[in-house]
């Protein structure tokens, strides 16, 4: 049934250990902005799945929208070079804007979008990411809501591809060499 299975070398964070991380962040985020009206964004394509199930456990007046970005094609490594290939549909001036991210890399997307976002003078401008990898960004990023931090490993799963694959797997994994076609 689970056809990519054969491709996954170790699974470094299981299902259920993801859909507890989100309540909690959920939880939180609730707690944090409460009274208040947030407005998510969510980082194309791999932040879908994380914006899907976070979503579901705050319990606040929401709306969503997002944006496209591409930072690395079918590469495993950080070009530096970020594009918006889809920018909002909300205007954030005023607005408690929450960014939703699957993974901070080497964080040169994030603080991109960062800076563009800020831009746009939002009330408040905070970032929530499922995954952050270890001691390798290159640029100090304030993540107030980090659900894990990871070894600097190439992951798939969760929203998270390699060329464009892998995105419905439910838990995060590492590919096994053959898998990158190798
Ligand atoms: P950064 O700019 O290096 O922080 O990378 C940001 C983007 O690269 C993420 O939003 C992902 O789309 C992608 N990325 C970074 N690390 C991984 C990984 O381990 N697996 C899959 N995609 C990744
Ligand atoms: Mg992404």
């Amino acid at each position: 049934m689970e056809t990519y299975a054969d491709d996954i070398e170790n699974v470094l964070i299981k299902a259920d250990e993801i859909e507890s991380k989100l309540a909690e962040m959920g939880e939180q985020i609730t707690r944090d902005y409460e009274g208040r009206h947030l407005l998510l964004v969510g980082v194309l394509k791999g932040a879908f799945v994380v914006m899907a199930d976070l979503s579901r456990h705050i319990r606040l007046p929401l709306e969503f929208d997002f944006m496209a970005v591409s930072s690395y094609g079918a590469a495993t490594k950080t070009s530096g070079v970020v594009r918006i290939l889809k920018d909002l549909d909300h205007d954030l001036k005023d607005r408690d804007v929450l960014v939703v991210e699957d993974i901070v890399d080497s964080g040169l997307t994030l603080k991109y979008l960062l800076k563009n976002l800020a831009g746009r003078k939002p009330a408040t401008l905070e970032v929530a990411a499922l995954l952050r990898k270890e001691g390798i960004q290159q640029v100090p990023l304030d993540i107030r809501y980090c659900g894990f931090d990871i070894p600097n490993e190439f992951v798939v799963g969760y929203g998270l591809d390699f060329s464009e694959r892998y995105r419905n797997l439910p838990y995060i994994g590492t590919l096994k060499p053959s898998a990158y076609g190798g």
